[in-house]
C-alpha cells in the first residue's frame, strides 16, 4: 500500500557523522489549527512558516470547500480569508482528509454545529481509525452521524440546525477528541464545557483565546476543566507557526546514535504538553542541551543541540508523560536499541490507534532488525543493544505511516548495516523536507523509485 499508488522503497545506510543545522518544518498541530480558526475569523489571518506537509493541505482544501479563501502567496506565507463563527458552506464533493486524523476529527467538530451536511473519507490507514470518540460528543450537540461498522469513515456528517452546548469528560487523552468538542462549542449558544483528566496538548485553547474567543481553564479534582463561549466574533491573526517539536525528534535522535554527530536543531517549541521527549533523552543520558531558552508567541522555545551519546541507558518512561511525546515513540523506541538495558514504555494504548498500530508496526521492524521486543496491550519494552551493537539489515513495512518510516530511517544511520522501508511516500504528509535535510547533515538515503 501507499499514499500515492506506488509505494517507494527507501533504504538508509550506516551516515556519516551528523553535522550541521536542522532546519525542521513548521509545527502540524498548529497548522491545522490556523487554517481552521481562520476560516471561522472575520477579516484575514495571515500565516507564516505554516507546514505545506500533505495533511495540512488537504486541511486547507476541507476548509476551502467550506467557503474560506485560503491562499498560498509567493513569499510562501499563507492568507485565510474567514467566513465567521456559523458562516459555514455546505461542500458540494466528499471531503477527503488523506492521512490525517487531526483534519478530519477537527473539521468534523467544526460543521457538527452548522446546518450543513458533509462526507468524510481518507486514504487506508485513515479510513480504519475510530471515529466514534468524536461523533459521540457531537451527538450530544444534536449532530447527527453515519459512517461504515465501529464508526469508520467514509462517514457523513449532519450538522445540527440548532445546537445546544455539552459539557463533556473526554474518555481518552487525546487532544483531536477535545480540540473537536470545542470547535463544535464554537457556534452553540452558551457555554460548552470539556474535561480532561490527563493534560494533552493544548494548542486549541491557546489559539482560540489569541483569536478572541472566551475561553478559561481551570486545574480541579476532576481534571482540567476548560469553558468556552459559543458564538463568539473571533478576529482574524497574524500567525508565526514555531518548528514541529515531533519532527526535530528525528534529527535529534539520528544524532544521538550516530558516531560523531553534532546537530543544532534551532527554533523548537517547549510546550509543556509536546516535549515529553526531550525530557525522556535526557534521563537515559543523552547529550542533548536547551540553548537560548526565549519565549515566542506565547510559547517556549529553544535551540536543540544533539551529540553522538554512546553512553545512554534503558529507563522506565513514566506513564504520565505519554500524552507530551505520544507520537515520539517510535523513535524512542528506536533510540533504546542503542542503549545499554531496557527501556519500558507503559501506559500507551493509544499507540494502537495512531496512523498504524504503532506498537505493532515498530515492534515487527525492530525484530527484523534483530532488537528484542515484548509487548502487552497497552505497553511495550527494548532490550537495548548498546551504542555499536544493532544489527539492522532487515526490510520494514511502514503501513502508511510517516512516523514509521522515518524512524526505521533512522534507525539504519548507526545500525551495522542498512534498513530499508517498504514505502517512504507517507513521510510527505508531516516532514516533506526530510530526506534533502537528513542527507545535508550525513545521512545516505537511497530511494528505490
Ligand atoms: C494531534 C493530537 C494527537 C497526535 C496527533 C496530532 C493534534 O492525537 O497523535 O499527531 O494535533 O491534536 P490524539 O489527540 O488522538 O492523541
Amino acid at each position: 500500500m501507499s499514499a500515492h499508488g506506488t509505494p517507494i522503497p527507501m533504504t538508509s545506510h550506516r551516515a556519516e557523522p551528523l553535522t550541521g543545522v536542522a532546519e525542521v518544518p513548521g509545527d502540524k498541530s498548529i497548522s491545522h489549527r490556523s487554517i481552521i480558526l481562520g476560516a471561522l475569523a472575520v477579516g484575514e489571518t495571515k500565516i507564516t512558516g505554516l507546514l505545506e506537509g500533505e495533511d495540512v493541505l488537504d486541511t486547507a482544501k476541507a476548509m476551502r470547500a467550506m467557503g474560506a479563501e485560503v491562499t498560498k502567496h509567493e513569499d510562501g506565507s499563507w492568507s485565510v480569508h474567514g467566513v465567521g463563527v456559523g458562516g459555514l458552506a455546505e461542500p458540494d464533493q466528499v471531503i477527503d482528509c488523506g492521512n490525517s486524523g487531526t483534519g478530519v476529527r477537527l473539521i468534523m467538530g467544526v460543521m457538527a454545529t452548522s446546518p450543513i451536511t458533509a462526507t468524510f473519507t481518507g486514504d487506508a490507514s485513515l479510513n480504519k481509525r475510530p471515529m466514534a470518540r468524536v461523533t459521540d460528543p457531537l451527538a450530544l450537540f444534536g449532530a447527527q452521524s453515519v459512517g461504515r461498522s465501529e464508526g469508520r469513515l467514509p462517514m457523513t456528517i449532519v450538522g445540527a440546525a440548532d445546537p445546544t452546548p455539552v459539557r463533556y469528560t473526554v474518555p481518552v487523552p487525546s487532544a483531536q477528541v477535545k480540540s473537536a468538542v470545542l470547535l463544535a462549542g464554537l457556534n452553540a449558544p452558551g457555554k460548552t464545557v470539556v474535561i480532561e483528566k490527563e493534560a494533552t496538548r493544548d494548542h486549541s485553547e491557546r489559539m482560540l483565546a489569541g483569536f478572541g474567543a472566551e475561553i478559561t481553564v481551570e486545574d480541579t479534582n476532576e481534571g482540567r476543566v476548560i469553558t468556552l463561549t459559543g458564538q463568539p466574533e473571533l478576529q482574524a491573526q497574524q500567525i508565526a507557526v514555531p518548528r514541529d517539536p515531533s519532527s526535530a525528534a528525528f534529527p535529534v535522535c539520528a544524532a544521538l546514535i550516530t558516531p560523531g554527530s553534532d546537530v543544532l536543531v534551532p527554533g523548537i517549541g517547549l510546550n509543556p504538553t509536546r516535549a515529553g521527549l526531550f525530557y525522556t533523552l535526557q534521563d537515559m543520558g543523552a547529550d542533548l542541551t536547551f540553548e537560548n531558552m526565549r519565549e515566542e508567541g506565547g510559547e517556549p522555545v529553544a535551540d536543540l543541540r544533539a551529540k553522538y551519546s554512546p553512553g545512554m541507558k534503558g529507563i522506565e518512561v513514566p506513564p504520565e508523560r505519554a500524552a507530551s511525546m505520544i507520537d515520539e515513540y517510535p523513535v524512542l523506541s528506536v533510540v533504546a536499541s542503542f542503549a545499554t538495558g531496557k527501556t519500558m514504555m507503559a501506559g500507551v494504548k493509544e499507540l494502537r490507534v495512531k496512523e498504524s498500530d504503532r506498537i505493532d508496526a515498530m515492534a515487527r521492524g525492530l525484530r527484523a532488525n534483530g532488537v528484542t521486543v515484548d509487548e502487552g496491550d497497552d505497553w511495550w519494552s527494548v532490550e537495548g543493544m548498546g551504542p555499536e551493537g544493532v544489527p539492522g539489515g532487515g526490510t520494514c513495512e511502514s503501513f502508511l505511516d510517516h512516523r514509521i518510516a522515518m524512524s526505521f530511517m533512522v534507525m539504519g544511520m548507526g545500525a551495522q548495516k542498512p534498513v530499508t522501508v517498504d514505502d517512504s511516500t507517507p513521510i510527505a504528509t508531516s516532514f516533506p523536507i526530510f530526506t534533502p535535510l537528513m542527507t545535508s547533515l550525513g545521512a545516505r538515503l537511497e530511494t528505490q523509485a
